[in-house]
């Protein structure tokens, strides 16, 4: 077989960050570390769904600002630009093309049973805009436009993706097989980092306390003095169970990191005090971190070169997408371009 049809024969894989706030070690371990694991087995694409960040009102310098740093941390965090398609989702027009058409085919009542959408209309009681609502469908466009067999996320995601495969299956229905319908793909451990102020609330980028999220960026003193300062509880004992989750939460931060088991890991540390275990939490962070923030500071400094993947990338993508959406439109009775 050459190299080509081989290529063409992986699977596809897809995920995508919002660019609405500073990556957090919980994006990491929860969907960034997983996908470095599959760049190489699959055809992977992995966007910056930029367009997904409107949904919430964005200062618009600081918008593009993170847009670009959350490409170059895919990128310092070992995917492969060559490889992986690296991509701005507004730079495909294709997603929200097949978004509208999308929107046709989904039902109000299943927009709202979204739990995201329940939770943000909460947060953002002020700003409740079409966008929030449809985000979902967004969503299920990214996804399908590239006929995606995969789809790493974190376990919050898992609801939006159940309605991707719902609108895949109806549409198929209707007109014949057009969509492949994509699974999850959702890592063991990591799946949910928690907060560090609040164990019960999932780490978020969105944090007004930035004490509760350790951000990628983060320095390793900063890295230190956030753990050091975990909650946790006056139980005095290093175990695993849902009445001790700041300990809990740093267990698993600790072994989605070492990838070593929760058993032995507890056994290990079950001696510690909590301020001796946190320091252990800490070390692995920050080295694990340390590469990839080091990575970083050097694309940050070869503007050209981060140029050329936002150009190159966006047109592999375009190629891609422009096939899927001319089958979509033409199956739905659009008129053919002359
Ligand atoms: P978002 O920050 O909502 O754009 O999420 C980007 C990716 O990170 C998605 O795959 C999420 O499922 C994942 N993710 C976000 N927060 C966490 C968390 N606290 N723990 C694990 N995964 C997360
Ligand atoms: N909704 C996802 C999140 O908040 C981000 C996202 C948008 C996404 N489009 C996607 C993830 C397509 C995977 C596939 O995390």
């Amino acid at each position: 077989m050459t190299t080509e049809t081989q290529a063409e024969k992986k699977k596809v894989i897809f995920s995508g960050m919002q660019p609405s706030g500073n990556i957090t070690l919980g994006n990491y371990l929860g969907a960034l570390k997983n996908w470095t694991k599959l760049k190489d087995e699959y055809n992977c694409l992995f966007c910056i769904v930029d367009l997904h960040a409107l949904t919430v009102r964005q200062d618009p310098t600081e918008l593009r600002k993170r847009s670009r740093q959350l490409l170059m941390q895919y990128i310092a965090a070992g995917l492969d630009p060559e490889k992986n398609i690296i991509y701005y989702q507004s730079h495909v027009s294709a997603h929200a093309e097949l978004a509208w058409i999308l929107n046709c085919y989904t039902y109000m009542g299943e927009l709202n049973r979204m739990t995201q959408f329940k939770e943000k209309s909460q947060r953002h009681s002020e700003n409740i805009n079409a966008g929030l609502f449809t985000y979902p469908v967004l969503m299920a466009a990214d996804i399908l436009l590239y006929q995606t067999d995969l789809v790493p996320v974190g376990n919050d995601q898992s609801q939006h993706l159940e309605l991707t495969r719902d609108v895949a299956n109806r549409f198929n229905n209707l007109y014949g097989q057009t969509f492949t319908v994509p699974e999850g793909y959702f890592p063991k451990v990591g799946a949910r980092i928690m907060s560090l102020q609040e164990p019960t609330k999932k780490m978020s980028k969105s944090d007004e306390n930035p004490n509760a999220y350790i951000a990628l960026l983060d320095p390793p003193d900063v890295i230190v003095r956030k753990l050091k300062r975990a909650v946790t509880d006056s139980e005095g004992k290093i175990a695993y169970n849902d009445n001790q989750p700041g300990i809990k939460n740093l267990i698993n931060i600790y072994c989605s990191i070492t990838e070593e088991s929760i058993e032995s890991t507890v056994e290990r540390f079950s001696g510690l005090g909590y301020g001796d275990f946190k320091m252990k939490v800490a070390e692995v962070v920050v080295e694990e971190l340390r590469p990839l923030q080091e990575k970083f500071r050097e694309l940050e400094k070869d503007k050209k070169y981060i140029d050329s993947i936002i150009k190159n990338n966006a047109e592999k993508a375009s190629y891609i997408a422009a096939k899927t959406l001319r089958k979509v439109k033409r199956k739905v009775g659009l008129p053919n371009t002359i």
